[in-house]
């Protein structure tokens, strides 16, 4: 499918190789003179907040890769709204696009937005979140997930090794998100055998204990999954992790207090809760998780108040978007490592790997121009 001219060969293929996206041999080559004007929009890029750094790393991303590689495109966010999503499609549509690229706000109600995009023959890459029960996606792109939660799981058994019945909190993301399910299926594929040894006690999360001793499988535990999730989501949202930490705090007596080990989904819920632990009296210390590598993370590490965060190098992401976007507008199937079961279809996907940051490491996003050095508050580099 492809149903413009691409700027020149030559040009894309320099500008990509500086950028990072791979641009393939024919690619960038106007195809049937006619098939459509230059300036059309030929990616649309949909992303789910403006109001999370983790987003705008993804814009910025973006908006230099695509650029750079030849691709005129436009970024626009959905505020939280599914309803902006759609319309946010729509819009993209009648610019034009040949390529959707889409970080759903909510997995399920987003298949109406990419339907609306299949139908008017555009194709659709899910980004960083599946979008769940449509065969109306094409591919997807994301990081590996499951290893996200992994990493975070593994980071507190390290943490407290050869300690027992450690108050173990747990928080996950929004149940709206199919990541937030990955993520605690990583986390408790690791910790649930070390909550069946005694080494840690779960504290705030009743719904959890059918499953110790057991592992979750997103797609064929989905239900239990989204019960327990229901119990302890911070819904991505630092008021509503903030409230639920006080609340489990305010629950539980100092036997489930003193040092704890805190599951937290990311970055923005970890600052929140770690706030809240660190108010609690009964609380002598804490080890908690997050996730994204945003600044004021890595200023709290640096503070000892957040112990870990995920890195997840959004141009690597955008970058491997750019190689399928290449692919696409040149006729050709773009390369995928694996697959995920979005309940309606196996997807034809990319996974990127992530990198655990801790104090021993914390330079390495900063020597890779990710975060400024000057941003974090208390970097001592
Ligand atoms: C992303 C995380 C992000 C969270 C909240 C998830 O889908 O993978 O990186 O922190 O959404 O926006």
């Amino acid at each position: 499918m492809k149903k413009k001219i691409v700027s020149t060969l030559l040009s894309a293929a320099v500008a990509a190789s500086m950028a990072g996206c791979a641009i393939a041999p024919g690619a960038g080559e106007s195809e049937a003179a006619g098939s459509g004007s230059s300036d059309e929009l030929q990616v649309g890029i949909v992303l789910p907040t403006r109001d999370e750094p983790r987003w705008i790393q993804d814009e910025a991303s973006f908006t230099s890769i695509l650029d750079n590689a030849g691709f005129t495109s436009e970024v626009l966010f959905s505020q939280g709204s599914s309803a902006t999503e759609l319309t946010n499609v729509e819009s993209l549509i009648e610019k034009g696009i040949d390529v959707l690229v889409i970080c759903a706000q909510d997995a399920t109600a987003a298949a109406q937005a990419v339907e609306v995009a299949h139908n008017a023959g555009v194709e659709v890459i899910c980004y960083d979140r599946l979008i769940t029960d449509t065969d109306a996606v094409d591919y997807y792109v994301t990081f590996n997930s499951y290893d996200v939660g992994v990493q975070q799981g593994q980071y507190l058994i390290d943490a407290y090794a050869g300690q027992t019945d450690v108050p173990l909190y747990l928080y996950s993301g929004a149940t709206t998100d199919n990541n937030a399910f990955i993520f605690f299926a990583g986390a408790w594929s690791v910790l649930s055998s070390a909550v069946e040894s005694g080494q840690f006690t779960v504290a705030n999360c009743d719904a959890i204990a059918p499953y110790i001793g057991q592992t979750l499988d997103v797609t064929a535990d989905h239900e239990a999954l989204a019960n327990i999730l229901g119990t302890i989501t911070t819904n991505w949202d630092f008021n509503t992790a903030k409230s639920l930490a006080e609340a489990n705090l305010v629950t539980n007596g100092a036997d489930l207090k003193g040092d704890c080990a805190i599951l937290a989904p990311n970055d923005g819920t970890a600052r929140a809760i770690a706030d809240a632990f660190t108010a609690d009296a009964d609380v002598s210390s804490f080890v908690i998780t997050g996730q994204d590598c945003e600044t004021a993370s890595l200023g709290y590490i640096c503070s000892g108040l957040q112990s870990m965060t995920i890195w997840k190098n959004t141009a690597e992401l955008a970058s491997t978007t750019c190689d399928m976007v290449n692919a696409i507008l040149s006729d050709n199937a773009p390369a995928t490592t694996t697959t995920y079961d979005n309940g309606s279809i196996s997807v034809p996907s990319n996974e990127t790997a992530v990198t655990v940051i801790t104090l021993d490491n914390i330079n390495a996003p900063v020597d890779a121009g990710y975060v400024n050095a000057s941003d974090i508050e208390g970097y001592t580099g």
